[in-house]
């Protein structure tokens, strides 16, 4: 049977894509980011997974003000990095596993979470970084990689017990697919960053660094944070940390944490990084 091994966490950035395709990994203001992430590579090569269940946002992408999912699972064959402005990033297409990817969707519908499915799209900085912060830049994706969207960029996104409770419903899903997978599951985006209006540029490091604790030892008590404490406590775009919640509920209520990472700032945002694996 397929099984999940591990949760990886970590911010995305565009301009940490940027950083990698220009070149620009030994700048001096790059440098440390990139570090915190010397560990995760050679983790990820010594445990390498069959697929990754990669939960992200999209930023107006893929979907747009004409069409917003709350929750989105690519069922697709291929899907390719979306142009957000500066042509395509130089990645390779995403391979999807559309076998695994309908057995999900079929599992949680029968579990009540009714997604909607995606075929075709573009994947934008939301899913490609954080591939490019574990993977490096290789000719392929060493892995399958099924895509799930989460809409937390047009209010009213899902809660973050909404969030936990999938995760859990993923793993039911995932264990009950009959083929011997590894399987991760990320979570990506946050942790604390506001991209516009008065309190733009807002990092908050407390609450980053109780947030990186808690997702460890007190998920079900995060999950009980109310959309306005991200709001004013991790800033507007803070809310994307609500997608980590979904990576905890697909893991163990014990795991064992091999890495932690936590780094301000990289453009607007504050970045942190864990891996987690099941014990
Ligand atoms: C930045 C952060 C994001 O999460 C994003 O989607 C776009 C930009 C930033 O810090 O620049
Ligand atoms: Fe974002």
């Amino acid at each position: 049977m397929a099984r999940i091994t591990a949760g990886v966490t970590t911010s995305h950035v565009p301009a940490i894509g940027a950083a990698i395709d220009l070149g620009k990994m030994q700048d001096p203001y790059w440098a440390p980011l990139f570090e915190g992430y010397e560990f995760s590579k050679q983790w990820i090569k010594d445990n390498p997974p069959d697929v990754v269940f990669l939960v992200y946002n999209d930023h107006a992408s893929a979907f747009g003000m004409e069409l917003i999912p709350t929750f989105a699972i690519g069922c697709g064959e291929e899907y390719p990095p979306a142009d957000e402005g500066w042509g395509p990033r130089p990645v390779p297409n995403v391979i999807g596993h559309p076998g695994l990817g309908w057995h999900i969707r079929q599992s949680l519908a029968e579990d009540d979470f009714d997604l909607t499915i995606v075929n075709e799209m573009a994947v934008d900085h939301g899913l490609t970084v954080p591939l490019s912060l574990m993977f490096g830049q290789p000719d392929a994706w060493p892995c399958k990689i099924i895509p799930f969207a989460v809409n937390v960029i047009f209010y009213p996104p899902p809660s973050g017990r909404r969030c936990f409770n999938l995760g859990k419903a993923i793993r039911r899903a995932v264990e009950s697919f009959d083929e011997d997978l590894n399987v991760q599951v990320w979570g990506t985006g946050g942790m604390s960053h506001q991209l516009q209006g008065p309190r733009a540029g807002l990092i908050n490091k407390e609450f980053d660094n109780d947030y990186l604790d808690r997702l460890v030892t007190d998920p079900e008590g995060l999950a009980a944070i109310p959309h306005l404490d991200y709001l004013r406590d991790a800033g507007s775009e803070g809310i994307e940390l609500v997608m980590w919640l979904i990576m905890r509920g697909a893991l163990n209520t014990d795991v064992r944490q091999v890495h932690r990472f936590y780094h301000v700032p990289a453009s607007n945002t504050a970045v942190g990084h864990l891996i987690l694996e099941n014990t």
